[in-house]
């Protein structure tokens, strides 16, 4: 843990520092317990965490396996159940699958990384809509894997049918090098669009919502690699010390103090902006890719994702 981290917090002040419900995916490692500690230490909110296995340091920890969608629907009954008629007025999407071995599915039969990565968080949002309040705000983290002007493996499309079975795709990447990252920026374009599509839906007007796609850029020293061979972890390892000699490299303490000031709200988006990215430790707010701002692509992706998941089109 960075002793640094908690320096300085900003006074309390805001409809977050009281009384409020913080609801959070991805808070047991990398950039989100970052996240987690700083909401933890700075405010008095209620954290609440889901969490598949470890326990989180920081909140109180709800059974969440993003992998199962069944699983997203019990913790979703238990935060209502929790909070007994009081309403979330944070929601951060954060946690995420670096990589899944080619040809891996969840249980209920979907490709991995999109599952784990947009499918659940979907319809956790989805599930979690109702108890959202008004004025609420909701995180979602991105990557600027999304973009071809940053990526080594951009997606080639984010058609959530396609995504969900690689097999039925003609245009899927069958290389065992840059597949799995594929399979990776195309979820993060997903919670982009999903994002996107929130903040231009009518109930985000009605209920006043704020909605942001979280970029934390180039982080190393996370468990996102978890999975790669290891070599290519040896090179994730040497890489960020090579740019570390040109350029400020993000780090995890950042990427998540600042994940926590856009959802408590001490970090506002510019108007007509959602899109929050770092690099080199520096927040901005840039156009996300073509696609990304595409929105018939946006609107397919969001009914297709109903229907995998199971829930209405409308929000
Ligand atoms: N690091 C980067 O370079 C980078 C760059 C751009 C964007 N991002 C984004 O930043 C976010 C945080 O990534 P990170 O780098 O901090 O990664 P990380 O250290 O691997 O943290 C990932 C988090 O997601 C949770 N998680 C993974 N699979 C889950 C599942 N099936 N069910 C429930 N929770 C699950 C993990 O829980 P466990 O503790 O149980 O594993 C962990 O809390 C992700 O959305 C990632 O896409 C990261």
């Amino acid at each position: 843990m960075d002793p640094n981290f908690v320096r300085d917090p900003p006074a309390p002040s805001g409809p977050f520092e009281g009384q409020g419900i913080v609801v959070m995916t991805g808070a047991t490692a990398g950039i989100g317990q970052f996240a987690a500690q700083r909401i933890n230490c700075t405010t008095r909110a209620r954290l609440i965490v889901g969490a598949r296995g470890a326990q989180p340091r920081w909140g109180e920890a709800l059974k969440l396996d993003l992998a199962s969608l069944a699983s997203v629907r019990s913790f979703a009954a238990t935060v209502e159940k929790e909070i007994a008629g009081a309403k979330i007025d944070v929601l951060i999407l954060n946690a995420a699958l670096g990589t899944a071995p080619a040809g891996a599915t969840t249980e209920d039969g979907f490709e991995a990384t999109f599952a784990v990565n947009h499918l659940a968080h979907y319809l956790l949002l989805r599930l979690l809509i109702p108890l959202l309040a008004t004025g609420a705000r909701v995180v979602i983290t991105t990557s600027n894997t999304h973009d071809p002007r940053t990526s080594p493996a951009p997606p080639r499309h984010a058609d959530a049918i396609r995504l969900a079975h690689p097999e039925t795709d003609p245009e899927r990447d069958r290389s065992a090098f840059t597949g799995a990252f594929r399979a990776y920026s195309s979820s993060k374009l997903c919670n982009l669009l999903t994002a996107r599509a929130l903040a231009v839906s009518p109930l985000a007007r009605e209920r006043k919502l704020t909605v942001i796609a979280f970029n934390p850029g180039f982080t190393p020293g996370t468990g996102l690699g978890r999975n790669l061979p290891l070599p290519l972890r040896l090179v994730m390892q040497v890489v960020p010390w090579i740019i570390g000699r040109f350029r400020r490299i993000n780090t995890a303490a950042h990427g998540g103090e600042t994940l926590a000031d856009l959802a408590l709200g001490r970090i506002e988006p510019p108007e007509g902006h959602l899109y929050a990215s770092i690099v080199s430790r520096e927040l901005a707010w840039p156009d996300p890719s073509e696609l990304a701002q595409n929105d018939d692509v946006m609107a397919k992706l969001w009914v297709d994702s109903a229907r995998l998941v199971g829930v209405r089109e409308a929000p």
